[in-house]
């Protein structure tokens, strides 16, 4: 069984994935900032962990990532705070977790980015130009690191029910998946060790996860 630390733990994606994991078995940390959702955490089966990524710094991060085999970024400012927080946590966030997993020794490291194609062609606000500039920048910092890095990038997330049926592969067209499917596929990946330093791009499919995931092996 595999301990993980997920990075943004309180999310609706950290959430469906904590529940997900412990339900096999795994271990799962969870970082959560607000008080009160601590509770909602361990309701999943994961033990919470607070603190915040604008706050905390790379030693106190590598300090509660220790002992874990796997990290999991899915922490976003979702446009709350402007750009200057979607930088200070899409972008810096990931800088410091990054550094945080290579100080601790956690090698694997999956990150929930976007979808490059996301609202293509509609009129889009200056915050979502720089929300999707950040997730590309916080794309390259981690493929550049000497990390065993996943990068997801799920098409628009919906809430309605998962289907367990996706299109996953190096290069899709865009569309959009259930969160809860997105977290299925970040278990399978966290259970398949042999998808490594590659990006996925999902959407809802017709292929069941493991079987879209199979093919994804690159070792
Ligand atoms: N929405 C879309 O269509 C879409 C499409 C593709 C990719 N994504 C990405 O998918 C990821 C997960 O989505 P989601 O629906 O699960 O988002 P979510 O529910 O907003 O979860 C993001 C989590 O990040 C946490 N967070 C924010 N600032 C933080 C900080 N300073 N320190 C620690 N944690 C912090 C939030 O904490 P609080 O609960 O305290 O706010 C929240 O729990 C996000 O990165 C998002 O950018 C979204």
């Amino acid at each position: 069984m595999t301990q993980v630390f997920i990075i943004g733990g309180a999310g609706h994606v950290g959430l469906r994935l904590s529940k997900l994991l412990s339900d096999k078995g795994h271990t799962v940390h969870a970082l959560y900032r607000q008080s009160g959702q601590e509770t909602l955490i361990r309701q999943q089966g994961a033990e919470p962990v607070n603190g915040s990524l604008t706050e905390l710094d790379t030693t106190t991060l590598a300090t509660h990532l220790t002992g874990s085999k796997v990290v999991v970024f899915t922490a976003g400012a979702g446009g709350k705070g402007g750009q200057e927080m979607t930088n200070a946590v899409d972008g810096e966030g990931l800088k410091t977790a990054v550094a945080a997993a290579q100080q601790a020794g956690v090698s694997r490291f999956l990150l929930v980015s976007a979808f490059p194609e996301a609202l293509r062609g509609q009129a889009v606000s200056d915050t979502f130009e720089n929300y999707m500039r950040v997730k590309k920048m916080a794309d390259v910092e981690l493929a550049q690191s000497e990390l065993d890095w996943v990068i997801l990038r799920p098409g628009t997330l919906r809430d309605d029910p998962g289907t367990g049926l996706v299109r996953a592969g190096l290069a899709i067209p865009y569309g959009e998946v259930p969160r809860d499917d997105v977290a299925a596929t970040l278990a399978e990946i966290i259970e398949q060790p042999d998808i490594s330093r590659t990006i996925i791009e999902l959407t809802a499919g017709k292929v069941p996860v493991r079987d879209a995931l199979l093919k994804m092996a690159v070792r």
